[in-house]
């Protein structure tokens, strides 16, 4: 029987492209989109901009089932995945899973939050995963002052996170995406354990022998490093809101969601250090 054809959107992405490597080992008929122009040639990827979004009508023709994400960088996640949750009832999808972020279902107005929900009253089956922060950070969004400075610079306190490892979130994401088992549930996504930036500092110093150690900074100071990086000021004002909520502590708790899904651990910082030590060298 033909295997199902199932879209990713943001599929060179940390998760994404994990989630592509799994359910293609699996044998399943794989579209994926991007942002950037497409070789004539590639017909398993297909161009999509999802602020404005071109391109969403013609990449669901014909799927299956869908992982949907909001890229980061945009503040308003309601706007661009409201047009992909549109479509995909439009087009009677047997299933999507929409990946938002733990805390998210925190305020009902918000824009992660009014995307949930407009996925739960579609009548389409879902699946929302909502991770924590990602240890991947580390080797992505932090790493120029790791590399450079040999200092985590965040305004994160003490507070402890329970970080997760992308590579789980994918797993997660691919076993939902290819059953029905647990359709219509969401999932907060923790690691096994919930560690300060002290400790992650310590975790990258020990597998790369270099003296890696975290220094809090003010809020201010990151903004204007975002700004300088390119950050629009509502996304970077969003990220420094929901850094206030980690130093407060609301990114500590640890649960079983993983283990329940995949049937082992997650992953944790020890092994996330080792496998990305090449990133820090
Ligand atoms: N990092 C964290 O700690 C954390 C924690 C919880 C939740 N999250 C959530 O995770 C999501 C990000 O996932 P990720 O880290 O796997 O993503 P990522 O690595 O940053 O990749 C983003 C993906 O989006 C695509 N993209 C960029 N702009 C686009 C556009 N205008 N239209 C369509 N696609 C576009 C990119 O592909 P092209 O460049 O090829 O278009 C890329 O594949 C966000 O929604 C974030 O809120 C992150």
């Amino acid at each position: 029987m033909k295997k199902d054809l199932i879209l990713i959107v943001g599929a060179s992405g940390t998760v994404g492209s994990e989630i592509t490597k799994a359910l293609k080992l699996q044998g399943y008929q794989v579209r994926v989109t991007t942002s950037k122009s497409v070789n004539a040639n590639d017909k398993d990827t297909v161009h999509i901009n999802l602020a404005t979004g071109e391109g969403i009508k013609a990449a669901l023709d014909g799927v299956d089932r869908a992982f949907f994400l909001s890229p980061p960088g945009y503040a308003d996640q309601y706007r661009l995945l409201s047009p992909l949750i549109q479509e995909a009832k439009r087009k009677g999808l047997k299933k999507v899973v929409l990946m938002t972020a733990m805390g998210a279902n925190a305020v009902e107005t918000s824009p992660f939050r009014r995307a949930e929900l407009e996925l739960e009253k579609s009548g389409i089956n879902y699946n929302i995963i909502r991770p924590n922060w990602f240890l991947q950070n580390f080797n992505t969004f932090w790493i120029q002052g790791i590399k450079e400075q040999r200092k985590i610079l965040l305004p994160a306190g003490k507070a402890k996170v329970s970080f997760i490892d992308a590579r789980d979130i994918a797993a997660v994401a691919s076993t939902l995406l290819t059953s029905d088992n647990l359709n219509n549930r969401a999932f907060d996504l923790t690691g096994p354990e919930a560690v300060d930036h002290e400790q992650v500092a310590k975790a990258i110093s020990q597998v790369t022998n270099k003296n890696i150690s975290y220094q809090e900074i003010e809020p201010d100071v990151l903004r204007s490093g975002l700004l300088a990086a390119g950050l629009p000021a509502d996304y970077s004002d969003f990220l420094l809101m929901i850094l206030s909520f980690l130093k407060e502590g609301y990114n500590a708790s640890v649960n079983e969601n993983v283990k329940f899904i995949l049937g082992r651990e997650p992953k944790n910082l020890a092994q996330y250090a080792h496998d990305f030590k090449q990133s820090w060298l």
